[in-house]
């Protein structure tokens, strides 16, 4: 059976961090829209000056610019059997996109598992991980600089790299997201529980804690 997970939370709940890692647990490829998006800007490409107006400021990007760029992504084989989408859907919007787009795809498989996952935690706990996060540009792997450093300071555990900051990771910009979340993304936790593919974890705690919460959660 397919398995198509989706994770819902505010900005800096810890859904890259566990996603990155259930995704090299269940052999899934992690698609995860920030980096997509950020990739976009780095290569200076149409989409990437277009996105970055809208991430500078803490916005959503156009729906249309990114329903692009993740059928693309989930169209690949490597998909075919299952998914760890991270940052999409973010809108009531993007959820039924989500859905033509899943319905294009799965044409000749209509055996999904289909779940939501959400990561609940107080938003006054975010802004000091927001302003402490660090991540490795080669691999990908997040850090924090208080409560998950790295071994060597300001260096990639696994490849050496030095480790960068991310440009919307500022107290202000900080703020506009949390803003754009209530405003845009919160309504999807009602969205996925009418339709009863919610799946709520408490997103407090180490990330071996949460991590084990996680697992409970997609069996
Ligand atoms: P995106 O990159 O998706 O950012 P986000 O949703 O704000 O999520 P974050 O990456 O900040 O947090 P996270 O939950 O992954 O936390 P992490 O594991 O890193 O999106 C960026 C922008 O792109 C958006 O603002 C928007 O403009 C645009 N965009 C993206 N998707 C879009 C879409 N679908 N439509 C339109 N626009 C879109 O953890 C955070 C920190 O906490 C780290 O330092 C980590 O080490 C630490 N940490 C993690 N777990 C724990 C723990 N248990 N205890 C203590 N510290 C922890």
């Amino acid at each position: 059976m397919k398995k198509e997970l989706i994770f819902l939370g505010p900005p800096a709940c810890g859904k890259g961090t566990q996603t990155n890692r259930l995704a090299e647990y269940l052999n899934f490829p992690h698609v995860d829209t920030g980096s997509l998006l950020r990739n976009e800007i780095k290569n200076e490409t149409e989409a990437g000056i277009e996105a970055k107006k809208f991430i500078d400021k803490g916005q959503l990007v156009p729906a249309e610019l990114v329903a692009k760029i993740i059928k693309n992504r989930l169209s690949q084989d490597d998909c075919k059997d299952g998914y760890i989408l991270d940052g999409y859907p973010r809108s009531i919007e993007q959820a039924d996109k989500l859905e033509i787009i899943n319905q294009e795809i799965n044409t000749d498989n209509n055996d999904v598992d289909f779940r939501a996952i959400y990561f609940d935690i107080d938003v006054n706990l975010l802004i000091e991980r927001i302003i402490n996060r660090r991540s490795c540009p080669v691999c990908g792997a997040i850090y924090n600089l208080l409560s998950i450093p790295p071994k060597v300071e300001n260096h990639c555990d696994k490849d050496g790299a030095e480790l960068t900051q991310r440009k919307d990771d500022t107290k202000e910009v900080a703020q506009a997201r949390f803003d754009t979340y209530f405003k845009e993304t919160a309504p999807l936790i009602d969205y996925y529980k009418n339709k009863g593919v919610l799946r709520t974890i408490n997103a407090d705690g180490t990330v071996d804690e949460v991590w084990e919460r996680l697992l409970e959660v997609i069996k």
